[in-house]
């Protein structure tokens, strides 16, 4: 099996993904969010690439099944339903609802791998799962981290190191890229108190500037959500 880490998803385009499985992660905090809301009733995620298709989108679908969310700098977007933190999508909210997503980086990393055979989105909350979904489905695979506006985000790589050390620990064969490997390092030095890292990333520092710390602290749980999110024809559905 080999296994690849693009630390952005700017580096290539959709067709790049043809026929690959394909992991997404975008831990503050798209992914985190989708699974969030799935593991919380939610019905479907569809994640779209620009507000003017969110709201093209949501405006075709019968009222009060459909919830317009995401964000614009962290911030929910005027006329939307909800923002983009884990703690709007509770069962009372979400429940049964079919959620058009839109965010800075982690809505549209998806979008972009959606030519792959199979898209998962993973995050600290369920990374055990995801890594056991992998194994189970046996193919090459390609982890795609949003990173920030075509930036580097070092919360990403840490999760995508984690999850890469431990399909390494399952395969014998494993063919890791370069960066594949350089992810592992950084998830051996910076990976073992999420919740410090998450507070001192680039990314984190402006979320708390904002008044999402509790955010941080919830992204940073390791296997509190743990549900295999998948995404095909359009839409993420929980498939466990
Ligand atoms: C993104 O997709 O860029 C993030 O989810 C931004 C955020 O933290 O709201």
């Amino acid at each position: 099996m080999k296994i690849n880490v693009l630390f952005t998803h700017n580096s290539v385009d959709e067709f790049y993904f043809n026929e690959k499985t394909t992991v997404v992660i975008d831990v503050l905090r798209a992914t985190t969010v989708i699974n969030t809301a799935l593991f919380n009733g939610a019905k479907e995620i569809i994640p779209v690439s620009s507000v003017d298709f969110a709201m093209k989108v949501s405006g075709g679908v019968f009222g009060g099944l459909t919830l317009l969310c995401g964000e614009r700098n962290t911030k929910k977007i005027e006329g939307f339903d909800l923002g983009n933190s884990p703690f709007e999508y509770s069962p009372d909210v979400v429940k049964n609802k079919s959620i058009v997503l839109f965010t800075t980086n982690g809505s549209k990393a998806i979008v972009k791998a959606k030519y792959s055979e199979n898209v998962v989105t993973c995050c600290f909350n369920n990374l055990e799962a995801i890594k056991n979904y992998l194994l189970a489905t046996n193919k090459d695979i390609e982890v795609v981290c949003s990173g920030n506006n075509g930036h580097f985000s070092l919360e990403d790589l840490v999760c995508a190191g984690k999850l890469v050390s431990g399909l390494t620990e399952s395969i014998e064969d494993a063919i890791l890229s370069d960066s594949a490997s350089v992810s592992m390092v950084l998830a051996k030095s910076y990976g073992k108190n999420l919740k410090k890292l998450l507070h001192s990333t680039e990314h984190g520092k402006v979320l708390k500037e904002n008044g999402y710390e509790a955010d941080l602290d919830y992204c940073a749980k390791l296997n509190s959500v743990p549900i295999i999110s998948h995404f095909s024809s359009g839409v993420i559905k929980r498939l466990n």
